[in-house]
């Protein structure tokens, strides 16, 4: 089987998986609940979650235990950006190729969501304590997932960079926003994978630089589709970062210089993955597609 084929089979059963954990949409709180699934079922490309699996699967995880982190995953990176698009923040009327939760819902409704989606991954995860109480790694998954998330993590991130908005920033700053807010969600993926499988301790510390380094390459990809994607490609507004007077790495390096460093990027989480004491040829196909991914 060719990758896309692979991926586009894998993204199915991520999808499965998602959905069975979504909370229904009933009661006097119906319209959180709706607003809370309209976005995780709009379509996002799951990558964290079928990270996280592929990360399992590759130390020899075979139980469902990894699922409720899963869906947790994807629920924590949805809230992250129905709260990234809110007219505080981001301020963009489209997301996953349809209008933003705020818009929908109304902007208090769209700040519960986030919110609802946030406090529901957690109480998704910690579901796996009930179906496997004797596994060793669950305490420290859930504390990776944690810690990712917070004010050392993406929340830290994105609180960095929405403070520098329209500011001059060294390249030292924009390195920290980016492990940051985009690349500490694809650590914990990997870590959180590793961990629940049980891999050596030095695998989950190679695992977290590897992480980083995606997530930069992956942020860097993300600024230069912001200045040559459109609308119907990404399924987000284009120019957004300009609109917003951001810096970037494109703004700082130009496109040809970003286009070169996501691929020496990726190289190096490449050979990173190649030191691992596990191998698994779809995570280094994966890692190699998104260089050249158009959304
Ligand atoms: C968008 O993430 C936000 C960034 C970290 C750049 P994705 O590009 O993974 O968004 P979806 O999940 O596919 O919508
Ligand atoms: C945000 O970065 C990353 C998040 C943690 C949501 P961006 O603001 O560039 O993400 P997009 O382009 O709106 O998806
Ligand atoms: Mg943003
Ligand atoms: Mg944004
Ligand atoms: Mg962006």
């Amino acid at each position: 089987m060719n990758f896309e084929a692979e991926l586009k089979e894998n993204v199915a059963r991520v999808k499965t998986i998602l959905r069975r954990y979504l909370p229904p949409e009933e009661g006097f709180q119906k319209t959180l609940l709706e607003a809370m699934n309209y976005s995780m079922l709009s379509g996002g490309k799951r990558l964290r979650p079928l990270m996280m699996l592929k990360t399992y699967e590759m130390y020899g995880g075979k139980s469902r235990v990894i699922e409720p982190f899963m869906a947790a995953i994807e629920m924590i990176h949805t809230h992250s950006l129905i709260h990234d698009d809110l007219p505080a923040m981001d301020n963009d009327e489209y997301r996953r190729g349809r209008k933003t939760t705020h818009v929908v819902y109304g902007e208090a409704m769209g700040i519960l969501a986030g919110d609802g989606l946030l406090n529901y991954a957690y109480e998704t995860a910690s579901r796996a304590f009930e179906m496997e109480p004797d596994h060793p790694g669950l305490g420290e998954a859930f504390s990776i997932l944690t810690r990712k998330t917070g004010i050392y993590g993406m929340i830290g991130g994105q609180s960095v960079d929405v403070e520098l908005e329209g500011k001059k920033i060294s390249r030292e700053q924009l390195d920290f926003i980016y492990r940051l807010k985009t690349g500490a969600l694809i650590e914990a993926s990997l870590m959180v994978g590793a961990k629940l499988s049980g891999a050596p301790r030095e695998d989950l510390a190679l695992l977290e630089e590897i992480g980083t380094n995606i997530g930069l390459a992956f942020q860097i990809q993300d600024d230069i589709l912001d200045v040559t994607g459109t609308l119907q490609m990404l399924g987000k507004p284009a120019k957004s970062d300009e609109k917003n007077h951001k810096t970037t790495y494109v703004t700082i390096k130009g496109l040809e210089q970003a286009r070169e460093d996501v691929e020496e990027i990726s190289e190096k989480a490449l050979e990173g993955l190649g030191r691992l004491s596990c191998q698994d040829e779809f995570l280094r196909s994966l890692v190699t597609w998104l260089i050249h991914r158009e959304n």
